[in-house]
């Protein structure tokens, strides 16, 4: 996996939450059966976007995330959580109602290692749901922001450049998302690809999401209060006064977890 550690709860919720929290709640929806009353496991849970979306459907949800500072943030307010890899997780088979995973598998080397073990540890026919960014999604504000921010000292980290070149192509289109699927075993396999308003249209907000993002939250950290503040207001005007709303382009993996001996 990539970029687990770059993740921290408190930048998140201040710019990319924007943006995550309304495609939680898409995910959820697309649920094959209803989560209520369902023990849900939100794997991959960063700042708590899908436990949300599942409490206000009046599912039960449990966090894992490799990121202790992600699962961290706004704890008093969050489910029961570990600290886990979606790639071994420390739970029995079949002790899931359903598992969402969402923006997570874009990061795992061996997605299919990863939808296995969510279906796994969810119960026969039980939903498991994913997310992922399609091949499609654009946005112009991202180099725009990230060019800014490279005149104030920024240099990529190659996690991040092996994430997007080589392990976000992985599961980045419907054939290779349901082939995924496939093979990690599971059933009723349905992968939808839309574009979804997430209300975020303004270039404070389009500054926010980005500078928050796992590459460039940990430089910006580093920056004294007035050099971020500089960043900011370059970053808003390189984006200018009336940009195009960010959609984000994203596929959504609806199935059911196989029969399982456990
Ligand atoms: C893009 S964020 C998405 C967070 C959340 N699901 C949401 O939609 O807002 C990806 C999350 O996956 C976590 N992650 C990355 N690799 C992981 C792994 N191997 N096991 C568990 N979590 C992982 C990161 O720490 C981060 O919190």
């Amino acid at each position: 996996m990539n970029g687990g550690a770059a993740y921290d709860g408190a930048a998140w919720a201040g710019g990319p939450a924007l943006v995550y929290d309304r495609l939680a709640q898409v995910l959820v929806e697309a649920t094959p059966a209803p989560l209520g009353g369902r023990r849900v496991l939100d794997v991959g849970a960063g700042a708590g976007a899908v436990s949300k979306a599942v409490v206000a459907a009046r599912g039960r949800p449990v966090a894992a995330d490799l990121s202790f500072a992600m699962l961290a943030h706004d704890r008093p307010l969050r489910p029961p959580a570990a600290v886990a890899d979606a790639a071994r997780l420390p739970f029995s088979t079949g002790v899931f109602g359903a598992t969402v995973a969402a923006f997570l598998l874009n990061h795992a080397p061996d997605p299919a290692r990863v939808l296995g073990e969510a279906a796994r540890v969810t119960e026969h026919a039980g939903p498991v749901l994913a997310s992922v960014f399609s091949s499609r999604n654009s946005h112009p504000s991202k180099a725009q922001v990230d060019e800014v921010a490279a005149r104030f000292g920024f240099r990529v980290p190659a996690w991040f450049r092996r994430f997007k070149d080589e392990i976000e192509p992985l599961t980045a289109t419907p054939a290779l998302l349901a082939a995924t699927a496939r093979s990690a075993g599971l059933a009723d396999i349905v992968v939808t690809e839309r574009a979804v308003d997430v209300g975020v249209r303004t270039a404070a907000d389009l500054v926010a999401w980005r500078l928050g993002m796992a590459h460039l939250a940990p430089f910006v950290a580093t920056l004294e209060p007035d050099r971020r503040r500089l960043l900011v207001t370059r970053a808003e005007a390189a984006v200018g006064p009336d940009p195009q709303p960010y959609r984000p382009v994203v596929l959504i993996l609806a199935s059911r977890a196989p029969f399982t001996a456990g």
